[in-house]
């Protein structure tokens, strides 16, 4: 009955969401009133022109080794079950860190099915089960290793990486649920012979996967922290967006905006509902909290705050002439007494490889819930504007500068985010990121992955109706579209491959992995890497949070009441600022400056990482989910 409801309501909202894009879509709930139109292409006609069959998806279970090693080297050199983490992580980091095994896990889980279908042949399903079960146990081992009572308090950002965490290891326990314990699937059980019991045999028989035990536990964990991410969205500045950091003067950024969309969305499509009512004690006239504040399946709020998350991003002037979300936006003025600017209107342009890539599972998830085409087009748009920055050519499936021509100790031309077909942030070539920077590239990959995977209509028993010709035309095109990304995936797989030592840990500096051998360094600094670092904004993440307006009030106003707070009650928020929790901005680490000799680039800095084997990993899932597996 409750659920019935909420699905009404879902429907209704989500038809009110697409009347502002005005668009016709390809999912509709009552009689049709119009025709959607599938684009050709999703990619610019001299692209499409030169694919057809170029750059296509081509089965080859060889890439799946790489896929394995990088996963079998983060979780033995980098994870410590006794602690369920990954030590040398930071929240936010480890939040990365698990979304990324639970998304790997499920890509093996989908690959097992391709690996000696028979299930008595070389490879005994045994084997195939345990390493799944092995990857698994690390993750539910986290649900408890994850400091959640820290991150409560930490900026929304890094709240919502812990939604999407959860929320993609329900999707792992779904997949594999399906795949190898579905209605659909022989169960390997013995016909009851005539000396076993027959109640022995219907006991087996009826055994589900029993990483469904903890979906409530990860469902309540992406509950709790949505809820408290929710209140980060603010109308009082900038016309709508949510606020980064409570502790900072206003700053409303891309990547917490995309989370919000990412996370809001995934909510509507893969929550399943949440019956604990921890931490509140439950109502005792009534013997079931109030499920419906607290969200469920298909909830219309999850898709109200995705639709009008990406609506006032979209419309927020954040992406540059070169189609690349910049970082986010202060308001001038904010800490100036008198003033009452209230816009959105000074922009910091540094531009980061993970501000491209969270929106994407948040536009992928808007089409699956509304039909909608734009949304589609919207993120093939800005994978190509990416791919383009790296300074690779899709029309001729090249680097767009030839490296061949280059003197050691030359260093490609930078074109915005990356050189020589390469993705690289602007921290990498000089070994100068962050903890926080390293995390950034895989992050990018994890949600190219997401949105890359095939089109699939809505269930029959959604009650959804499809415009088949129109899904078919779509889908075609999007699998051409995510096809042509193939040879720059395969390029930056090289690249990363090429820089991982010997005990297969991959490097932060992916360019390094191209670069002829004859080049020993010295290594660039960031006074001769090419980037632009004094032009390009305030490259906070990797370079610390400068103290002073617009990031933080000056020190003569401490106690100013013009730091943004329309996010907690006030004897909450007295209690918060007394607390002064800012681990989300904890010193990092100091980068080493005696590297720039080093033999090996990639030891610079923070050198090799979880972060960093996170980033690889995430990589060569992406190029094997998205060109090789079958
Ligand atoms: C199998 O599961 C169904 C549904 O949960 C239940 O009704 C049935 O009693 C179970 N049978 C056995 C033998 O456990
Ligand atoms: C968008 O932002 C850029 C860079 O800050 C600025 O130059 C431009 O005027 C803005 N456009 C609008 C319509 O606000
Ligand atoms: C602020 O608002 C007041 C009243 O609306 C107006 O007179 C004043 O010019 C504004 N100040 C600035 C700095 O815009």
């Amino acid at each position: 009955m409750v659920l019935s409801l909420v699905c009404v309501l879902a429907v209704a909202s989500a038809a009110r969401g697409l009347s502002d894009l005005q668009e016709c879509p390809i999912f509709f709930s009552a009689a049709k009133r119009c025709d959607p139109i599938a684009p050709k292409s999703f990619l610019p006609a001299d692209v499409a022109a030169v694919q057809g069959s170029k750059g296509s998806h081509s089965p080859d279970l060889g890439v799946l080794v790489d896929v394995l090693d990088a996963m079998h080297v983060m979780q033995t050199a980098y994870f410590a079950p006794w602690l369920g983490t990954w030590p040398d992580a930071i929240d936010w980091t480890a939040a990365v860190m698990g979304t990324h095994v639970s998304g790997a896990t499920r890509s093996l889980s989908e690959a097992l099915i391709h690996i000696n279908p028979d299930r008595k042949s070389t490879v005994d399903w045994k084997l195939k089960s345990n390493l799944i079960e092995r990857y698994f146990t690390q993750v539910t081992a986290y649900y408890f290793g994850q400091d959640a009572f820290a991150i409560r308090n930490e900026a929304y950002d890094d709240i919502l990486w812990v939604v999407l965490g959860w929320l993609e290891t329900i999707q792992l326990v779904n997949v594999h649920t399906d795949l190898h314990f579905g209605v659909n699937v022989e169960q390997d059980v013995a016909e009851p012979q005539a000396n076993t019991v027959q109640g022995i045999a219907d006991f087996f028989s009826n055994q589900t996967y029993h990483g469904n035990t903890w979906i409530p536990a990860f469902s309540h964990r992406a509950r709790i922290f949505w809820d408290l991410a929710e209140h980060g969205w603010d109308t009082k500045l900038c016309g709508g967006g949510m606020i980064w950091n409570p502790r900072l003067l206003p700053y409303k950024n891309a990547i917490t905006n995309e989370l919000f969309i990412a996370a809001s969305i995934s909510m509507y499509l893969y929550f399943p509902g949440d019956e604990n009512a921890s931490p509140f004690y439950q109502d005792s006239s009534t013997d079931r909290p109030n499920l419906d504040a607290q969200g469920g399946p298909r909830h219309a709020k999850y898709l109200k705050a995705a639709v009008e998350g990406y609506r006032w991003l979209a419309n927020s002037n954040m992406t540059d002439r070169q189609g690349l979300y910049t970082d986010g936006f202060h308001i001038s003025g904010y800490a100036d007494a008198g003033n009452n600017n209230t816009k959105c209107d000074q922009r910091d342009n540094v531009v980061l490889s993970y501000n491209q890539g969270v929106l994407l599972t948040g536009l992928r998830g808007l089409w699956e819930a509304t039909g909608a085409l734009s949304y589609l087009s919207d993120g093939h748009r800005l994978i190509q504007n990416v791919i383009k920055a790296s300074g690779y050519d899709l029309i001729s499936g090249t680097a767009i500068d030839d490296i061949s021509t280059l003197r050691p100790g030359q260093l490609p031309r930078w074109h915005g985010l990356g050189r020589a077909g390469v993705m690289e942030d602007p921290c990498d070539a000089s070994g100068t990121c962050s903890q926080d920077g390293q995390t950034f590239k895989g992050i990018f990959f994890h949600h190219l992955t997401a949105f890359c995977a095939p089109l699939a209509a809505p269930a029959p028993e959604s009650g959804t109706k499809v415009d088949a010709r129109a899904f078919a035309a779509a889908s075609d095109s999007h699998s051409q579209a995510c096809s042509s990304y193939s040879a720059w995936l395969q390029h930056n797989a090289r690249a990363a491959l090429g820089t991982r030592d010997r005990d297969g840990k991959f490097g932060q500096w992916w360019t390094a992995g191209l670069l002829s051998a004859s080049w020993a360094g010295p290594w660039p600094t960031m006074a001769d890497d090419g980037v632009p670092h004094e032009t390009s904004g305030t490259d906070y993440r990797n370079y610390g949070v400068p103290n002073r307006p617009p990031w933080r009030a000056a020190p003569s106003e401490k106690g100013n009441t013009k730091a943004q707070h329309p996010i907690e009650a006030p004897a909450a928020r007295a209690h918060s600022r007394a607390r002064a929790p800012m681990g989300e901005l904890k010193r990092k680490r100091q980068v080493g400056v005696d590297g720039a000799n080093a033999r090996d680039p990639n030891a610079r800095g923070r050198g090799r990482t979880v972060e960093t084997q996170g980033g690889g990993l995430a990589l060569l899932r992406a190029y094997w989910k998205i060109a090789h597996a079958p």
